[in-house]
């Protein structure tokens, strides 16, 4: 399949950075749609671990083109760590290109996104405080600053002028903060502008181009459907569209391009930050799961929240998504557990996802109790040696959820993986 979307199917973190390392062995593109460095994706390659905000996760396999799409939110700096952080790591970065139309986000993004948080109190998203939501409003808004401005002094001086002639006024009058200085700020940007610039293209026709020459593109979702700006569960969500269709806005192609759909979910399920949880386990299951799966948050380090497999979310990202295979990861960190609950659709209520934001929060889950396994299958390779129950879980899945089950994470490391069928073949 020359073009496939790689999309997460619960609320983020399920390993999509690791699936996508995998696949991008035989990809010529790898493309990041939307969202910015609220992501962390992380790969795992023998002893090295690489936690990727930006860079597209096919940055380890030289040659491969790693593209941030239009759709993409950039923090300069943050872009610039993580380059000169590769680059001192010898990873090849000349497959690199940026949007020029992607958005920047900018210090004063950060600040009210922190603040902003702040003044919610209880109420707050529990946002990864790296001031998405802000750039993403001002992209709305039409005042957002765009990578292609870091190309013309001129032009950046002006625009970093009229932003702030307003946002000091709120960072004063409305957040309490010192106003920020232009001076500094316009300096500061263009030393990460020198460094950027090489990278800055016309990543639409790059794409494009790729795909009409019959490549392989493989297109690398952020944060995931449940956290969709449109679709997930507002106002706990992100400020884009992480879904499958967000790939065709975010990168500059048309939807009948994409030949196929990869959901990417965990074994089961976890969530940072705030908003509802149907499946969340009780404080002892989920502590259990947390320290098996190592839960804590890329990007903040926060302790993640861990629950049972939803299907009736998972059959929500199939039709959202239209997926045609999944990849179920941390089939591994199951092991510890003698039974499973999963969620259930209650037929009697619903077999889909309550789009009603009281209906989801009043839902309670209806588990249906499988039998577990409880040993290590972090080596094997073969579905065939799964245990039993492991193997029973899958076709459960398959079956309740309507897509068929494509690869296996049964570890971090890249080859901890188990591929039923292949994905790029099939599609
Ligand atoms: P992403 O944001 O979707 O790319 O996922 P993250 O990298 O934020 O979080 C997934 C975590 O699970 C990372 O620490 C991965 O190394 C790890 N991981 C991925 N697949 C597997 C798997 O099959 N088993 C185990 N045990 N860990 C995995
Ligand atoms: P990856 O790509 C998990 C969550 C935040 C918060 C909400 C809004 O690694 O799967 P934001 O900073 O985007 O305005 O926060 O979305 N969130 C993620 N959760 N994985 C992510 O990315 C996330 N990116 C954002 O915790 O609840
Ligand atoms: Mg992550």
């Amino acid at each position: 399949m020359p073009c496939t979307v790689i999309v997460g199917a619960q609320w983020g973190d399920e390993g999509k950075g690791k699936i996508v390392d995998t696949l991008a062995e035989r990809a010529d593109v790898v493309a990041r749609y939307q969202g910015g460095n609220n992501a962390g994706h992380t790969l795992v390659l023998g002893e090295e671990t690489y936690k990727l905000r930006l860079v597209p996760s096919g940055v380890l396999w030289p040659g491969t083109l790693c593209v941030l799409g239009n759709g993409c939110v950039i923090d300069p700096e943050v872009l610039m760590e993580e380059l000169d952080g590769l680059e001192e790591r010898g990873v090849d970065l000349s497959g690199v290109r940026i949007s020029g139309n992607a958005h920047l986000i900018m210090p004063w993004h950060r600040i009210i996104d922190a603040d902003s948080e702040l003044m919610l109190g209880r109420l707050q998203i529990g946002t990864t405080r790296r001031g998405i939501g802000p750039a993403y409003a001002d992209k709305a808004s039409r005042v957002g600053i765009r990578v292609q401005d870091l190309l013309d002094e001129k032009i950046l001086r002006q625009k970093i002028q009229t932003a702030l002639s307003v946002k000091n006024v709120l960072l004063r009058k409305i957040y309490h903060q010192r106003p920020l200085d232009k001076d500094v700020l316009t300096e500061a940007t263009l030393r990460y502008a020198e460094r950027i610039r090489p990278f800055i293209a016309d990543t639409s026709l790059l794409v494009n181009q790729a795909l009409d020459a019959g490549q392989v593109v493989l297109c690398e979702g952020a944060q995931a459907t449940l956290l969709d700006l449109d679709h997930g569960t507002y106002p706990f969500v992100t400020s884009s569209n992480p879904i499958a269709a967000g790939a065709c806005v975010g990168l500059g192609f048309g939807p009948t391009r994409v030949d196929a759909v990869l959901g990417v979910a965990k074994a089961y399920v976890t969530r940072v930050g705030a908003g509802g949880f149907p499946s969340e386990a009780d404080e002892a299951d989920s502590t259990r799961i947390r320290e098996h799966g190592g839960e804590y948050g890329t990007v903040t380090g926060r302790e993640r929240r861990c629950g049972w497999l939803d299907v009736v979310a998972l059959r929500y990202a199939a039709r959202l998504n239209g997926l045609t295979q999944l990849a179920l990861t941390k089939l591994d960190v199951l092991s510890i557990f003698e039974s499973i609950p999963y969620r259930l659709p209650d037929g009697s209520v619903t077999e889909d996802f309550p789009w009603h934001q009281s209906d989801f929060h009043h839902a309670q889950p209806v588990y249906e109790r499988l039998e577990g396994w409880s040993t290590d299958i972090s080596a094997v390779r073969d579905a065939g040696q799964l245990p039993r129950a492991a193997r029973d879980y899958l076709a459960f899945i398959e079956e309740r959820v309507g897509v068929e089950v494509a690869i296996v994470g049964i570890g971090q490391r890249r080859d901890q993986i188990i591929t039923l069928r292949d994905v790029l073949e099939a599609a």
